[in-house]
């Protein structure tokens, strides 16, 4: 089938690539020049595992085109993907200027019968102003709207298209829906067809279901400190019971990326609008912020004063496996203590790239590997689990370090493994301080 996907970021590069790996002729569009032109070069402009290999073959097969030209992109494909930006506004609800200006730039340019599909992430009667906003431009326009929320994972989006748990969307008409069946035929996954509404609601609901499980390890990870637990038993205790799951009970500094902490106060705010307020999300919100805020009180509680000491940070993006560094707590924990005086040397293997761009950048230094950074530290501080981090020869670290304190905010390490290569280590809810 001829797709158009508009918006050529993690989410609309990956799904035009893997749209075209199953055999369908894409278009992705993208109205920023620059990137664009990285494409069109053969190069990538994210990291993102095996996307490389699946443009690049696509592209020299003559499915995968890239342009800035919307027009040209919607009189390409027979269905038209929306996969722009939804960045939170300053009060928690979602800013829909993006996935406006798309309506508007697309509704002119429908000659024929389209389904314009939303895979952006939207709260929930965002659909609705879609098809509004197109008619308003283009009253004679035939067209059908579509929600078609996105669960990849950055890390593993390429595996998470081509090999999805569930594939939702929501349509209020047959012809559409036919067409969306038709294009995830090559798919092999569970298929689930709603109406707009409530596949709007499954991405926010999903997502803030995800947050939930952590902050609930998170809370637990507190009274293990407080009561000398282990928070990993307790974690493989209880995910071993099928009905709860062991996946996303891992203690640490709570979640962040370009995602969950937007997607959950955007599911917050359009509850309150709707008159019916969802108070356990705002707890789960003050859970995540209050888990990083126990980890610096924690890392204080040994350094003392932070003020001139030298801390290395193994870690900048949100999660392994990525470059993005957008909301990453692991950024949120260095500018936190370069406020505080600490002289930060950080080093991620992907990441390093998209700090320089970040405010904090010039106020740290950046090292080329993780034992690079830990020369002269007096504490390592791991803020992402890149598994890389789990190889290095820690003896050699220890040497080189002024003292060997290891703060492991995502309980990466083993603390018996560490305290025999001689580290005075610091885990997220495994055991109290005193100790
Ligand atoms: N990143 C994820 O893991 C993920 C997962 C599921 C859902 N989502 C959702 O998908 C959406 C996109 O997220 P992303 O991470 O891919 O964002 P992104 O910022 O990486 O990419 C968005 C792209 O859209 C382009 N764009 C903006 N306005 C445009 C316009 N008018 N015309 C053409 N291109 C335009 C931008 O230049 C950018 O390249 C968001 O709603 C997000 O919540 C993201």
């Amino acid at each position: 089938m001829k797709l158009t996907i508009i918006g050529s970021g993690y989410v609309g590069l990956t799904t035009g690539a893997c749209f075209a790996e199953v055999g369908h002729e894409v278009m992705c569009v993208d109205n920023d020049e620059a990137k664009v032109a990285t494409l069109l070069h053969g190069e990538i402009p994210i990291y993102e595992p095996g996307l490389e290999e699946i443009v690049r073959n696509n592209v020299a097969a003559g499915r995968l085109q890239f342009t800035t030209d919307t027009p040209e992109g919607v009189a390409h494909g027979d269905v038209v993907f929306i996969a722009v930006p939804t960045p939170p506004n300053p009060d928690g609800s979602v800013d829909l200027k993006f996935i406006e200006k798309v309506a508007r730039e697309i509704a002119p340019a429908i000659k024929e019968y389209k389904v314009v599909v939303d895979k952006s992430t939207v709260p929930v009667k965002t659909g609705e102003k879609v098809a509004e906003t197109i008619k308003r431009y283009a009253p004679e326009a035939e067209f059908d709207v579509v929600s078609n929320p996105e669960f990849l994972r950055e890390g593993s989006a390429v595996e998470d298209l081509m090999k999805p748990d569930r594939i939702v969307f929501g349509s209020n008409s047959d012809r559409a829906s036919a067409l969306m069946k038709k294009i995830y035929e090559p798919f092999v996954a569970p298929l689930l067809v709603t109406d707009i509404n409530s596949a709007e609601l499954i991405k926010h609901a999903a997502n803030s279901f995800l947050a939930l499980k952590i902050s609930y390890i998170n809370a637990v990870s507190a009274i293990c400190e407080a009561s000398d637990a282990d928070v990993e038993l307790v974690a493989e205790g209880i995910g071993m019971d099928k009905r709860i799951g062991r996946d996303f009970l891992n203690a640490g500094l709570g979640y962040g990326g370009s995602c969950f902490p937007k997607d959950i106060a955007a599911f917050i705010t359009i509850s309150d609008q709707l008159g019916v307020p969802f108070d356990l999300l705002k707890e789960v919100e003050k859970i995540n912020r209050q888990q990083l805020s126990r980890f610096i009180e924690r890392i204080r509680q040994k350094l003392w004063v932070l003020e001139e000491k030298k801390i290395a940070v193994w870690g900048l993006s949100f999660k392994p496996d990525t470059d993005d560094v957008r909301c990453s707590v692991a950024i949120e924990l260095v500018e936190k203590l370069v406020a505080e005086g600490a002289e930060i040397t950080a080093y991620d293997p992907k990441a390093m790239d998209r700090v320089k761009d970040l405010e904090v950048g010039s106020k740290i230094t950046l090292a080329n590997s993780p034992e690079a950074a830990a020369k002269g530290a007096e504490a390592v501080i791991v803020a992402t689990e890149w598994p890389e981090f789990a190889n290095v020869d820690f003896n050699a670290v220890r040497e080189l370090m002024l003292s060997p304190i290891l703060f492991d905010g995502r309980n990466l390490l083993d603390p018996g493994t560490m305290e025999t290569h001689g580290f005075d280590y610091e885990g997220i809810g495994r055991g109290s301080l005193e100790e």
